[in-house]
């Protein structure tokens, strides 16, 4: 490798572009979307308020976020050919296949399919937005035997999803608890499936080819897969007296990784994960069944002490207590990374809005490794 060569694996610590939409301080452990602190949006504010402030440049008026909601209206239904799909599909597939199916097959179905220009970005927007509760939650009704429910448009996306999923009514307890959940997951800076998003609509393709290619890149288990592997080992360990073997099996593997730990640019607490303990310590009493919070203190607990032993500072990220929230909310754990998607197709379309506006196609290099001078012989004449 020449001396003039950096590399930067993992494309730790390259800046790909300038962007408004959110801002990560790893060292303070602080999340701001367009300038106000995460902490407070989960408190106070809606997803749509949220999905309009990421689209926009500030937070709606009254009036503007009454717009923004009618205009979802009509978008949240999802045409029975689409839905069909899933009917042929096996039962047992990892949801994010179906999903990541689905989200391809809607340009199937729209003549402006290509169009990069703004109104026409931003209108496939607010369609894929209204449409991800809708495909996520028919998705799993149709493999557990039951019919989709229509959406209701005068509930909110959370409401709805949930009212999608059970066929009743939420209380306004678990609408407000997914909608944090949602606010929570809805942007992240340039996470590596908003930056395959980027990536992909640098080659001016469509937004439905962008989207599908970052919600394959979602699926990872290093990315928004982590937290279903979160419930994985919570169901593997099945009591607290059992999370010390299990972590430190894990931790004495080859290149184990604690699921629900660690992030590229956070070295102090997530403030996601902060949010997020505490919504599972509430869901923990309020349901009287604490096994999954107590478990998940003592992974923390545990792998803090481990980290220390090292020097190293991994902490639990947004996936960590995310699993144990939606285990109490009653989600199927193969599910959880499908409703990562319904909140983060939010931070995606956003960055759609300024890669489209602002464009230079994203072409890094590698260094060549392999060897050079060979001599071509004859397919006959090798050995
Ligand atoms: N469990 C155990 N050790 C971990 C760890 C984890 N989850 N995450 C990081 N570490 C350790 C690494 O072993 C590494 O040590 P080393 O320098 O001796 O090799 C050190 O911490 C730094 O980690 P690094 O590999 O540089 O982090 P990264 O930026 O490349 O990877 C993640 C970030 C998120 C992919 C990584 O932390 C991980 O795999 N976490 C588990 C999956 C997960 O929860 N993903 C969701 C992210 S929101």
């Amino acid at each position: 490798m020449s001396d003039d060569v950096t590399l930067y694996r993992g494309l730790d610590g390259v800046h790909i572009d300038t962007s408004s939409i959110s801002s990560i301080d790893g060292l303070k452990g602080e999340l701001i979307y367009r300038g106000y602190d995460i902490t407070e949006l989960a408190d106070k504010a809606s997803f749509e308020e949220v999905t309009y402030l990421l689209w926009n440049d500030d937070l709606p008026t009254a009036a503007e976020l009454a717009a923004f909601k009618e205009s979802l209206k009509p978008h949240f239904e999802v045409r029975s050919d689409v839905l069909d799909l899933f009917r042929t599909m096996p039962d047992d597939i990892h949801p994010m296949h179906a999903l990541r199916t689905a989200a391809s097959a809607l340009a199937a179905f729209d003549a402006q399919a290509d169009g990069v220009g703004d109104d026409n970005v931003r209108r496939i927007g607010l369609s894929l937005l209204a449409k991800f509760p809708t495909l996520t939650a028919a998705f799993e009704r149709i493999r557990t035997g039951k019919g989709p429910i229509s959406p209701d448009p005068d509930l909110s996306i959370a409401g709805n999803f949930l009212y999608m999923l059970t066929g009743e009514k939420p209380t306004e307890a678990a609408t407000r608890t997914m909608d944090v959940a949602l606010v929570l997951h809805a942007e992240h800076g340039s996470n590596a499936s908003a930056f395959v998003a980027r990536a992909t609509a640098s080659t001016l393709t469509d937004v439905y080819s962008a989207i599908t290619a970052a919600m394959g890149c979602l699926k990872g288990p290093l990315h928004g897969g982590a937290n279903t592997a979160v419930m994985e080992a919570l169901e593997r360990v099945g009591s607290v007296e059992g999370v010390e073997e299990d972590i430190m099996n894990t931790l004495n593997s080859k290149g184990g990784r604690v699921m629900g730990f660690g992030h590229r640019v956070y070295r102090v607490l997530d403030p996601r994960a902060v949010i997020l303990k505490e919504v599972s310590h509430t869901l923990a009493e309020e349901s009287g069944d604490s096994k999954w919070f107590d478990m998940s203190l003592e992974m923390v607990r545990i792998m803090d002490r481990e980290m220390a032993k090292k020097g190293k500072e991994v902490k639990p990220n947004v996936d960590f207590f995310s699993a144990s929230v939606y285990r109490m909310l009653g989600f199927p754990k193969d599910m959880y990374t499908p409703i990562f998607a319904v909140a983060r197709i939010s931070g995606w379309m956003a960055h759609l809005f300024e890669q489209y506006s602002d464009n230079r196609i994203m072409r890094p290099r590698l260094v060549y490794s392999g060897p050079t001078g060979k001599t071509f012989s004859p397919v006959e004449e090798r050995s």
